[in-house]
């Protein structure tokens, strides 16, 4: 038997990749699937970007480059950083990774030392509390309520800080409740830190898929005075549609770029060349495909959520950003169906999948036992099937 390391025995695989891969395993058989689990917008990649990748596969753009990244890369970060966010950085404080997931764990790994304390709202991205694991780090929850909006509530918040806080998590538009967090919330974080030396991580994926008038804001645009121990996560995943292309950067203090690049000049290298390459392009170019997308996302949102409003037992507010709603199904739990009680959000998910075919990621992954999380990266008509489904499953409910 092989001994393996004891972090990963501390690491619970990714429940949203599972489900994935269950869903599409069952779609490959030709089961008829409705997928509400989907992580990745349902657009394709804009066509000038795919072309931008092309002609530098054609010009032998194929091998290895700087690891933290090509320099126009970090000069196109810094110049969107300045453009979109008012954040002024350069170049070397800018480090490209294989994806916002593994800037966010690139900082991990330079941050913590064995128990050091990592703050994360819950509800929140699955990830998080693993990759702080994996960095030997220990993840203190905090919880948000979805009847104060899942604005962090700062007493809890300073309850939760110790002399072993290193960093605070923060993730907005979120994943999974799509809550968003306006600068009169971000700047009582601000308050609620201000006496502790603890870094601020800043996962702003999803800034881009945001329907609320007020524009986006980050804990650095809220308090200018903590820029300096701020790191900014974003990648080009969801907004250009990119999520296999593999590529998102981290831009902060430059001791902490340079220890993660440290930490990839010994692991993964450098993200595909000729990804970096349209990255560029995608950067630089225009938004109209983004837009459209936007728009569509903000339909879909109006659908999914009026009609899962009109379930009985199901309350879902309406999200302000991301591509998820969270709807609280706490109504339906201790119900059975066939005779089987659905005793929890897993149970509700495993139902769901094996006798309506409908996937939908139990909130209990994402520390909130009693919701559930849907994509609306989906057509209108799989959202229609989905409610309907969903429906059938309510209404067979004693
Ligand atoms: C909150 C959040 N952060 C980061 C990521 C990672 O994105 P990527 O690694 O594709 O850039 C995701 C993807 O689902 C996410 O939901």
């Amino acid at each position: 038997m092989i001994k393996l390391a004891q972090r990963v025995q501390a690491v619970k695989p990714s429940p949203t990749l599972s489900l994935n891969a269950k869903a599409k395993a069952l779609a490959a058989k030709g089961v008829d699937v409705v997928s509400f689990a989907a992580g990745e917008p349902d657009f394709d990649t804009p066509a000038f970007v795919k072309e931008s990748a092309k002609r530098a596969l054609d010009a032998g753009f194929t091998k290895y480059t700087a690891s933290a990244g090509i320099p126009e890369l970090r000069a196109a970060i810094c110049d969107k950083l300045q453009k979109d966010n008012a954040l002024g950085y350069t170049p070397e404080q800018v480090l490209v990774s294989c994806g916002a997931k593994h800037s966010l764990y690139n900082i991990f790994q330079a941050l913590l030392s064995p128990g050091d304390e990592v703050v994360i709202f819950a509800p929140y991205w699955v990830s998080y509390p693993d990759m702080v694991r994996l960095a030997d780090g220990v993840p203190v929850i905090v919880e948000t309520r979805p009847e104060e909006g899942y604005v962090p509530d700062p007493t809890r918040l300073k309850n939760a800080l110790t002399s072993r806080t290193r960093a605070v998590v923060l993730n907005s538009p979120s994943n999974p409740t799509g809550a968003s967090l306006d600068k009169k919330a971000l700047q009582s974080i601000a308050e609620a830190v201000a006496g502790h030396d603890c870094l601020l991580i800043t996962d702003d994926i999803y800034e881009k898929l945001l329907y609320t008038a007020a524009p986006f804001c980050n804990i650095a645009n809220a308090q200018p005075s903590l820029f300096a121990r701020t790191v900014v996560v974003n990648g080009l995943s969801k907004a250009y549609a990119m999520t296999g292309w593999r590529v998102g950067y981290a831009a902060g203090p430059k001791e902490l770029i340079a220890a993660m690049q440290l930490i990839q000049d010994q692991s993964t290298s450098n993200v595909t060349s000729f990804v970096q390459k349209a990255a560029v392009t995608a950067l630089q170019g225009p938004t109209d495909e983004l837009q459209t997308m936007v728009k569509a996302f903000k339909e879909r949102r109006a659908l999914l959520v009026n009609g899962l409003n009109k379930l009985p037992g199901v309350t879902c507010p309406m999200p302000d950003g991301a591509f998820y709603v969270f709807p609280d199904v706490r109504g339906l739990l201790g119900k059975r169906h066939q005779g089987i009680e659905v005793s929890g959000s897993l149970k509700l998910s495993e139902i769901l999948l094996d006798d309506y075919q409908l996937a939908a990621v139990p909130g209990l992954p994402f520390g909130a036992e009693g919701f559930l999380r849907l994509s609306f990266a989906a057509s209108r008509e799989t959202i229609e099937k989905g409610l309907q489904r969903l429906q059938a499953f309510v209404s067979a409910l004693t």
